[in-house]
């Protein structure tokens, strides 16, 4: 059954990439509902390599600001809540838990580095995606961006663990009066082949 106007309104017609932030706060709760739903977006042999790292407190955000692009530190410091979308090259780890009933499913990528390394990055986006559309569906806003220096953000937080940031997402409540005016998307015609 397909959503109704107001839902797909919310997911994607309406909703809009956010700059400034109104004072609503983001609770750990929202934060944790935020997680335990886009978890279960699909990813390749259920493979889920994307780490999320949230950041509320004020310290922690600063953290991130040696590694941020000039024009987006601000909107950055004021987000209620930031979270690094990160994956972990050792997510193969975790596929005995994850996919049970192949028992040497992680020997797919311990055997070829390059596999293990495209679906960490593709899978890790996708759930990027995923959190960014849970958001909406839960009534928050995002703002996503990857103007920053991953390597600086790497080296910052997952230096001991060595998991890989890939974009970031600040999450919050928007205030309208910070929206660019929407730009454009391709007509069908122009992005779509139907065979
Ligand atoms: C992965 C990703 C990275 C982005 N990086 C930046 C960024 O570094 N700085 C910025 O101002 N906007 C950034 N954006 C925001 C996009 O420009 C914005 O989502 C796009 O123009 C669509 O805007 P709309 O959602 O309001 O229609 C990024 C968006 C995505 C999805």
């Amino acid at each position: 059954m397909a959503l109704d106007d107001a839902a797909l309104d919310q997911l994607f017609r309406e909703a809009r990439t956010q700059n400034k932030w109104t004072d609503e706060k983001v609770t750990d709760d929202e934060i944790r509902a935020l997680y335990n739903l886009l978890k279960w977006g699909p990813t390749s042999a259920n493979a889920s390599p994307a780490r999320f790292v949230f950041l509320r407190s004020q310290s922690s955000k600063e953290r991130l600001l040696p590694a941020l692009s000039s024009g987006n530190r601000d909107k950055t410091m004021a987000a209620p809540v930031v979270c690094i979308i990160a994956h972990d090259p050792k997510f193969h780890e975790q596929m005995p838990k994850l996919f049970p009933h192949v028992p040497n499913a992680k020997d797919w990528f311990t055997s070829s580095e390059k596999l293990a390394q495209e679906t960490a990055f593709r899978n890790g986006t996708l759930q990027g995606a995923y959190l960014i559309l849970a958001a909406r569906a839960l009534g928050l806003d995002a703002g996503p961006m990857s103007g920053f220096d991953n390597e600086k953000v790497d080296a910052e937080f997952f230096s001991y663990r060595g998991w890989k940031s890939n974009f970031i997402v600040n999450i919050g409540h928007g205030d309208p009066s910070g929206v660019f005016p929407r730009l454009p998307r391709l007509t069908f015609e122009e992005a779509c082949d139907l065979y």
